[in-house]
């Protein structure tokens, strides 16, 4: 059923008959108002605007909420700034759409900066309004989303204009973890302006009509001589590929809104609330006799983990978050049974699934979200090990790396693990494995859990021996095959409990799926602390 609310002008209730004259004015008053609050920036700049290809603050607004749900807040808002001939314009609203409404029949908040009022830029007001959206959105305990399109602080208003971002800045950080926060990029996006959606849960960028960087294109070039274009600075492509700063980039307006719309499927409304179970699509006794013959017996011969994840989860439910950056690792959310679930994965299609800075920023950013809005975690391990390198080591892959058993130790959702191969030394660690406290740790036969790979470590135990030996190549072979039988497997790792079974792959889903059942309402707590000191 339609909900009621829409703030169209034919939405005023028609004049009846007996209404006296004053009555009529009122009504009218009314009316003349929601027109003016309806045209925005006008006509030519609403045309300006959809010339560039881009909707409308409010056309945004409609598209991503359920039709006729938006509940709109401080339209008749106004600044009272003078300097630069700001008294000459007055724009009802000034330039921020805020309110709230629903998504998929669940209560969001949500603000839209409305580009051809003052080309969005970024006020006291606007500030005003996004403040009490989002007060209103942890008050209520629902999910609070931003369609940004702005030319960043208003100029004219000065340090009212960095008082605003900074009060933004603060509510998200409060915000962090109590309600889910999601950021689109549907415009220009500069200086401070960034730091609010990087400091929301997700940010998801439109390619060709958003970016987003602390310095554009003019000031680079005084500064450091770089010449380089606003797309490669801070397009949808380079946030989503190099610096890991959006989590999806999209082809369209619409995409976004989908995104948005999926997205929230799979979140609480806050972090008081489990995670929204969906109605059961897919068997769970469905065992996929593929899985079995995956992982191919050559070591170093590579498989897709991502087709190892959509044949374990219900099918096609699979959304994969950072899709293209730090391509070593696979996060995403995902739904077993119905259930909501973090995906962690790596990925030996990619740089054999080693983990590197990137990809450990991304799994600990990823674990600690899912934690924080009770999603349980489901890993699935296979890493040759850390990124060795100068510049590895030299730009801190200890301290980056440090995060991802942090976040894992510092869970307290259900955590499950699943070794499918390579469980190296300090990467099986680190991966939910059991000495972190995973609840349940599964391997498939072809875990090899040890140390390091069999080559290495034969090279490092028996240098002398395979040196001095008659045939150095069938001794080392000799030496690899011995090494693997004893450690290249999970059954030491089962026969310490370190490993809880060992599974054949097409078992995985039904296993999975009873051990989330178990952990449903697990009860865990971490030691009474204001808050860690995670290594940044
Ligand atoms: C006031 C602004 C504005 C701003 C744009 N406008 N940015 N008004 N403050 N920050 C106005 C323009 O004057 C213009 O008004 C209208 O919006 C549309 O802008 P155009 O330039 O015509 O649009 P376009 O060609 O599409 O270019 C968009 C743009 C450009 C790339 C965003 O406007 C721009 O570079 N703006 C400045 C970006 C910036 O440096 N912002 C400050 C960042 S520093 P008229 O009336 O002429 O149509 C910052 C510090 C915050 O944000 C720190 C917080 C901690």
């Amino acid at each position: 059923m339609m909900e009621p609310g829409m703030n169209e002008p034919s939405a005023t209730p028609e004049t009846v008959d007996t209404a006296t004259e004053a009555q009529k004015a009122l009504i009218e008053r009314v009316r003349d108002y929601r027109k003016q609050i309806q045209e925005g920036g006008g006509k030519d700049r609403i045309d300006t605007q959809h010339a560039k290809g881009k909707l409308t603050a409010r056309e945004r607004i409609n598209q991503l909420l359920d039709e006729g749900t938006f509940q709109e807040i401080d339209a008749y808002m106004t600044h009272r700034h003078t300097d630069f001939g700001m008294h000459k314009s007055k724009p009802l609203g000034d330039g921020l759409v805020a309110g709230f409404g629903k998504v998929n029949g669940r209560r969001v908040c949500v603000y839209a900066q409305d580009f051809t009022i003052l080309g969005g830029s970024f006020g006291e007001v606007a500030g005003q309004k996004v403040a009490k959206a989002m007060d209103l959105a942890m008050q209520a305990g629902v999910p609070v989303i931003g369609l940004n399109d702005s030319g960043g602080a208003r100029i004219q208003e000065g340090v009212f204009s960095l008082a605003a971002y900074g009060e933004l800045f603060y509510r998200n950080t409060l915000a962090s973890g109590v309600i889910p926060q999601i950021s689109v990029m549907l415009g220009p996006c500069a200086g401070g302006a960034v730091y609010s959606p990087a400091l929301t849960d997700f940010v998801v960028m439109t390619k060709s009509i958003s970016n987003m960087f602390i310095t554009g294109p003019e000031v680079i070039k005084t500064v450091t001589q770089e010449v380089v274009d606003v797309e490669t600075l801070g397009g949808a492509m380079t946030h989503s590929t190099v610096s890991g700063v959006a989590h999806f980039a999209t082809e369209s307006e619409e995409e976004s809104f989908d995104t948005v719309r999926r997205l929230l499927s799979y979140l609480p409304s806050n972090n008081t609330e489990p995670a929204p179970a969906a109605e059961v699509t897919d068997d769970p006794w469905r065992m996929d006799p593929e899985l079995n013959t995956l992982v191919p017996a050559d070591p170093s011969t590579p498989y897709d983990m991502r087709v190892v994840i959509e044949k374990v989860f219900d099918l096609g439910s699979f959304m994969e978050v950072h899709a293209n950056f730090a391509q070593n690792a696979i996060v995403g959310l995902a739904r077993l049974h119905g259930q909501p679930v973090g995906v962690v994965g790596q990925q030996p299609l990619y740089m054999s699934g080693v983990i590197d800075i990137d990809a450990s920023d991304k799994i600990a950013r990823f674990v600690r979200f899912c934690d924080a809005f009770n999603i349980p975690l489901i890993t699935f391990s296979d890493s040759p090990g850390f990124m060795p390198g100068v510049a590895q080591e030299h730009s801190g892959i200890i301290r980056h790396g440090a995060k991802i058993v942090y976040a894992y130790s510092e869970a307290t959702v259900p955590k499950l693990t699943v070794v499918t191969r390579k469980g190296y030394g300090g990467a099986y660690i680190v991966m939910s494995s059991k000495h972190i406290h995973a609840d349940l740790v599964y391997a498939w036969p072809t875990a090899e859990i040890a140390v390091m790979g069999a080559d290495g470590a034969v090279n490092i135990l028996f240098r002398k021996e395979i040196s001095s030996n008659a045939d150095p190549a069938a001794e080392r072979a000799r030496l690899v095959a011995e090494f693997r039988d004893k450690f290249s497997n999970p059954y030491r790792a089962a026969a310490s409990g370190f490993v809880d079974d060992v599974l054949l792959p097409e078992e995985t889903r039904p296993r999975l799926i009873a051990a989330l059942e178990l952990l449903r309402d697990k009860q865990n707590s971490l030691p009474a602390k204001k808050h860690g000191c995670m290594p940044l």
